[in-house]
């Protein structure tokens, strides 16, 4: 009898999520091209969902896999890397049941239905960190930071940085002012209308002032933006149906509704005084991340926006979770103009038109204005739906031109990182973790930041696949 093999259709980057990673100790890293900059001295953290399957059963979506951290530490004997899951609670208790117990933000908790009504979800720790002098956090945004060793990456517990009482969550996506060393972030808190609640800490996340502010229903805020004197926050019209997840029968994933009609809610706050300044409303749109924001020579506040034209985003990566993708959903990078006394946009453009995601700028340009944004884009020629990104990319935005790295085919790299040069404060470096589909591996690869589409300037191996991570950081020496 003559067998058919029927061919796979998911893509090369598939492979990297099929199976839980494995994590490894404290590591040498091989050199497998070029040489570690001597000016490139500090440690590379990149969190994401390392394991999406347990017991047989696979998570909903993308964001409900257990987080796991990678660190490269970069040092005069060369360069080592380390890589943990982070031991959250649940993590604990469902390794040692061998299933899964917990909902999460794509799938409502598995077994009878009074599970779904009484377990809460576990915090995956899966989002992004934050390193502070003495330890470094895994941030997720429904919950509070696990506190982990910098140098071994041993969880040593969640934390309430001394100020997130009652339950208060911590988001992943913190912003640090680099002259005064301060630290701000938000979380929101559930309800019939959910509270915004922001943070600001000292430089060590030491939480020393906080303020609420209500919003209208349940919407998704995962970002915010750090523009000098204020915080900017754009809620998009995406609202919670609350009943379904309230009884069990949806997740939250599925519970969210793209409402257009309530356009994107505006807030300015004070950077100082955490009051809302000024509260608008604008078009509809949805975003994940925002490159960054400033205020310009004529008091206009400047925000660039990865912007998506609606919600579909999501079931795009709830489908990563599968292994394969066919929804559309094209984010391109757009810049607002909006006058902070009224919230009122006086521009919004895109400046940008290639689909991208992942936007940094250099640490130090947070708040002020940048010349050059980092970001993720696909290679040209691609189909969107069915691929995630294989390029990292400068956009200059005074030439209006985009430098892309092109990894090549089946290869996949990180959000690219930003790591300032220990001996030129003109010199910069890219790292970006480099998911290879050809050989099943992964490398770390560091550019030059002005030479982006020239080789690398090191490749260093990794003793394993490290899956496709979502957020990551650069403390220098
Ligand atoms: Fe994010």
């Amino acid at each position: 009898m003559q067998t058919i093999e029927k061919k796979s259709s998911k893509k090369a980057w598939a492979e990297a999520l099929a199976q839980p990673a494995q994590e490894f100790p404290s590591t040498q890293l091989q050199i497998l091209s070029g040489k570690i900059p001597e000016g490139l001295r500090g440690t590379l953290y990149r969190n994401g969902p390392a394991r999406l399957e347990r017991g047989g059963i696979r998570m909903g979506h993308w964001f409900d896999g257990d987080g796991a951290i990678l660190a490269v530490h970069f040092t005069d004997a060369g360069a080592t890397g380390v890589y943990r899951y982070v031991q959250t609670d649940g993590y604990k208790e469902e390794a040692a049941a061998g299933q899964l117990l917990y909902g999460n933000y794509g799938m409502t908790a598995p077994g009878p239905i009074w599970n779904k009504w009484l377990k809460p979800i576990k915090n995956v720790a899966n989002t992004s960190v934050l390193a502070l002098p003495d330890k470094l956090l895994a941030l997720w945004e429904g919950g509070k930071p696990y506190a982990l060793d910098l140098q071994t990456l041993e969880t040593w517990g969640e934390d309430d940085l001394s100020g997130l009482t009652n339950l208060l969550p911590y988001s992943a996506h913190s912003k640090r002012d680099q002259e005064t060393g301060e630290i701000f972030n938000f979380g929101m808190t559930p309800g019939l209308n959910a509270t915004l609640n922001i943070y600001k800490s000292d430089s060590t996340g030491r939480i020393l002032q906080k303020a609420a502010h209500e919003l209208e229903g349940v919407p998704v805020v995962h970002d915010f933006v750090f523009a000098g004197q204020y915080l900017v926050f754009c809620i998009p019209p995406v609202r919670l149906n609350l009943f379904p997840t309230l009884i069990g029968l949806s997740d939250f994933g599925h519970s969210l509704e793209w409402q257009p009609s309530k356009g994107t809610q505006i807030l300015v706050v004070d950077r100082h005084t955490l009051e809302v300044v000024s509260r608008t409303e604008a078009e509809p749109w949805y975003q994940w991340h925002f490159a960054n924001g400033y205020v310009d020579v004529s008091g206009s506040v400047v925000v660039d926006i990865i912007r998506y034209p609606d919600f579909q985003t999501n079931q795009y990566l709830r489908e990563v979770a599968t292994g394969e993708t066919h929804t559309a959903a094209v984010s391109t990078l757009w810049r607002m103009h909006l006058d902070p006394s009224t919230g009122k946009v006086k521009a919004i453009e895109e400046i940008m038109d290639r689909h991208c995601e992942f936007p940094i700028v250099p640490l130090q340009d947070q708040g002020q204005s940048c010349r050059q944004t980092y970001l993720t884009v696909h290679r040209q020629g691609v189909d969107t739906r069915k691929e995630i990104f294989g390029a990292i990319a400068r956009f200059d935005h005074k030439s209006e031109t985009l430098t892309i790295a092109d990894c090549g085919e089946n290869r996949y790299p990180s959000e690219p990182i930003y790591a300032s040069d220990s001996q030129n404060p003109q010199q910069g470096w890219i790292i970006t973790v480099v998911y290879d589909g050809n050989s099943d591996s992964s490398e770390v690869w560091v550019f030059d930041a002005d030479t982006l589409d020239e080789e690398p300037v090191c490749k260093l191996a990794l003793p394993s696949v490290i899956p496709h991570s979502f957020h990551g950081t650069w403390k220098p020496a």
